[in-house]
């Protein structure tokens, strides 16, 4: 059994169920035994692969973006580049690569600050960035000042709470123990609004609490954050809680602290969460429609244009990977965040 797996049976048997977010959090971050914390899950040999990972296009464009944003800001002189939840730090090695060249004012003033929690990953971004980066464990350790923010897949793994109707009333879903095995099971009654017998809400107050966070920033200073992650744009019920392990889905309750735990973003929460912080919040897009207006296709082709037939056939197989409706095109959305007063970061739309 897995150590995580006896700690939270021991738990269980003493304190009895727990909610899913305690779950979550101590499987994605128990300090020994957190998923995160004992290996690197990402690429083809992991359990997942991520947009950067896929292709280097991916931090290019999004660092066109920032530069962008900094323009909106009025070019400030210093300012903090943060990414929540950098991974292996692919994405910001590419923005950094592609603003060195493109806008060496912009890479001159920014100040890298990396949010992580895992020892394993700030390794590997120490690895892929030097020492140059500051890193933080929690968003609000981050200085304050004009800050632009990235965050690809990180509010997917902050822990969220479901809730399910029965018997006409609301209650928190939990994990218990029954025969011995983990089991996902109906905790005590909490309040909850319309919504059919057997609905399952799911609600993220961490992820909204560190999105207010980030909002009241942006109320403060001129600034402006992307989040790319996979969720949906309209609050909706359903459970979305997920456990991957090596490219494939596993019950939530199999293996604790080996397999990931993620659930979808619920878009829309979030924008009211920055909104609640202070900052503006603009419609999000999916994000087939953010790279393709930032440049995806002519990016790929200038790439292709001086490669090998082999090497545009992977080409073209990334672009698809990462913009095709049946790949991460429409799964994956993003949502920007602005100091109010800034206007409307380019390629989003009004409200
Ligand atoms: C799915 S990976 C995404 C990595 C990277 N952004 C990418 O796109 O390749 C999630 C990242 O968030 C980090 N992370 C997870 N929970 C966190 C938390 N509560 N605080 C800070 N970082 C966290 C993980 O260690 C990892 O770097």
């Amino acid at each position: 059994m897995p150590p995580l797996e006896a700690l939270i049976r021991e738990v269980i048997a003493g304190e009895g169920p727990m909610r899913l977010d305690r779950y979550m959090s101590l499987c994605l971050g128990h300090p020994l035994h957190g998923y995160y914390m004992t290996r690197d899950p990402l690429g083809e040999r992991g359990d997942f692969v991520t947009a950067p990972e896929v292709s280097q296009v991916f931090g290019e464009l999004v660092g066109v973006w920032a530069v962008a944003a900094w323009g909106a800001m009025g070019r400030p002189a210093a300012f903090h580049l943060v990414e929540l939840g950098p991974g292996r730090g692919t994405l910001m090695a590419d923005i950094l690569r592609t603003v060195r060249k493109a806008a060496p004012d912009f890479a001159a003033a920014a100040a890298v600050h990396l949010v992580e929690t895992s020892p394993v990953l700030r390794d590997k971004q120490k690895a892929a960035l030097g020492e140059g980066p500051s890193w933080h464990g929690q968003f609000e350790a981050v200085p304050e000042g004009p800050m632009i923010l990235i965050a690809n897949e990180f509010f997917d793994a902050l822990p969220v709470r479901q809730r399910e109707k029965r018997g006409g009333r609301w209650h928190e879903r939990v994990v218990g123990l029954e025969n011995g095995r983990l089991v996902l099971g109906l905790g005590p009654e909490v309040p909850g609004g319309e919504g059919a017998e057997g609905a399952i809400v799911e609600f993220a107050p961490e992820r909204e609490a560190v999105a207010r966070a980030i909002g009241g920033r942006l109320a403060r200073h001129a600034g402006a954050a992307l989040v790319i992650d996979y969720g949906h744009l309209v609050s909706a019920p359903g459970d979305t809680l997920q456990a991957m392990r090596r490219h494939r889905f596993v019950p939530v309750t199999e293996a604790p602290g080996e397999a990931d735990l993620t659930s979808h973003v619920d878009f829309a929460a979030l924008a009211k969460a920055f909104r609640a912080g202070g900052a503006e919040a603009w419609p999000a897009l999916t994000q087939r429609d953010f790279l393709l207006a930032m440049g995806l296709v002519p990016r790929f082709e200038q790439l292709a244009s001086r490669a090998t037939l082999e090497t545009r056939a992977t080409l073209h197989r990334q672009m698809e990977r990462l913009a095709a409706e049946k790949e991460m095109g429409n799964l994956f959305k993003v949502l920007a965040a602005t100091s109010p007063g800034l206007g409307m970061p380019y390629p989003f739309g009004r409200p």
